[in-house]
């Protein structure tokens, strides 16, 4: 049967009523892909939640189908968010399909090259501050309690319900909840939502057990790790470059009640993370997200797992949404040579000899 985007699929578990429209871009349905080499390395039987094969490249389209059908539900015309680029794509697309107007705040010269080509591109009015990714939700915040524009940022409590689809999905898959699911932590909705939408299901009877939730923040901006805000949050990880998690309270909540922990990961141990999982498992993802996978890295290093158990990486964004990282990374930019059979061999010859 052709799938028919989430608000359709679990509109049981949604709030969907008779009057929301079933706006779909066919979001979510995303691939759990075994890893098969770090299974063997880490002694693990390691997942990866392959979520940057969305619609527009990221999680977010999850919770943003669920908040722009309720936006149009409610007869707004006009939605905004802030955003360190992948909401501001998925709301830009979403307002884009549902003919809504959208406006989104990014913080300048810190969002990834493709994110801020897909906001532009789907026709957003796209406003770049000078501060902070903090800084943009706050005037989100103010503008939206005093003028008719629905906040869409994940602080709208539809975007979490939209989010908690992927751990639905996740148990489907693997036919039982897994030991452990690690998770990028930025502004801290997904992990409130993946521990929602575990919790809902295991209600329901679908799974007979709990995952232990373990989320990574980037070191430069664990705000959580440290308990205190943090106020100029640094990473190469644009994507969880927050100081202020909006969802901080709910976030320390799914770590406890699961028996899980926020932890944090290095922009090195990100980069090497992010490297890894493309030239070993052939999987291309954003390094915000590889921070779930260094997470399960550093965890397993300092003798966390017992060994064998099942942990889920929620890989939340495509490779491709940042390919300057990608390209400043490694070390073999394209050689250039002239156009003939054997200048291209002897090219060949030189990359096998390094
Ligand atoms: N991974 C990616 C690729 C993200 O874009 C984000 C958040 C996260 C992880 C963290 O998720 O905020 O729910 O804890 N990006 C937001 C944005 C902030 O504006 O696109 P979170």
């Amino acid at each position: 049967m052709r799938y028919m985007g989430l608000l359709q699929t679990y509109r049981d578990y949604l709030p969907v009523t008779d009057a929301t429209p079933l706006l779909t871009l066919q979001e979510g349905n995303t691939p759990l892909v075994r890893a098969e080499k770090l299974s063997d390395e880490l002694d693990l039987d390691v997942y990866f939640k392959y979520e940057g094969l969305n619609p527009t490249g990221s999680f977010k389209d999850r919770g943003m189908v669920m908040a722009v059908a309720k936006a149009m539900e409610e007869g707004s015309r006009t939605i905004m968010c802030a955003s360190t680029g992948n909401t501001s794509a998925a709301a830009a697309a979403y307002a884009a399909r549902g003919n809504l107007n959208c406006i989104v705040l990014i913080p300048n010269n810190n969002i990834a090259l493709g994110k801020l080509a897909q906001a532009i591109i789907y026709g957003a009015k796209v406003i770049a501050i000078e501060g902070n990714f903090d800084r943009a939700l706050e005037i989100v915040r103010e503008i939206t309690a005093k003028h008719p524009i629905t906040l869409v940022n994940s602080v709208n409590p539809y975007r979490i319900e939209g989010q908690k689809t992927a751990a639905f999905e996740v148990v489907d898959q693997l036919g039982k909840a897994p030991d452990f699911l690690a998770i990028p932590v930025g502004n801290a909705g997904n992990i409130t939502a993946y521990w929602k939408g575990f919790k809902e299901y295991h209600a329901k009877g679908r799974s007979s057990s709990l995952p232990k939730m373990i989320g990574f923040e980037a070191e430069g901006a664990m705000a959580i790790v440290k308990g205190e805000p943090i106020k100029n949050p640094e990473t190469i990880a644009t994507a969880i470059r927050i100081g202020n998690p909006a969802s901080w309270d709910s976030a320390v909540n799914a770590a406890n009640e699961s028996g899980g922990q926020i932890n944090y990961v290095t922009d090195e141990e990100i980069l090497h993370a992010y490297r890894t999982i493309a030239s070993k498992e052939g999987i291309f993802a954003e390094p915000a997200s590889a921070a779930s996978i260094a997470g399960v890295m550093k965890l397993k290093k300092e003798g966390y797992f017992r060994g064998g158990e099942s942990v889920v990486c929620v890989l939340t964004g495509h490779g491709l949404k940042d390919p300057n990282i990608a390209i400043k990374s490694v070390s073999a930019e394209p050689v250039l040579v002239k156009d003939t059979e054997q200048d291209v061999m002897e090219a060949i010859s030189r990359l096998e000899a390094q």
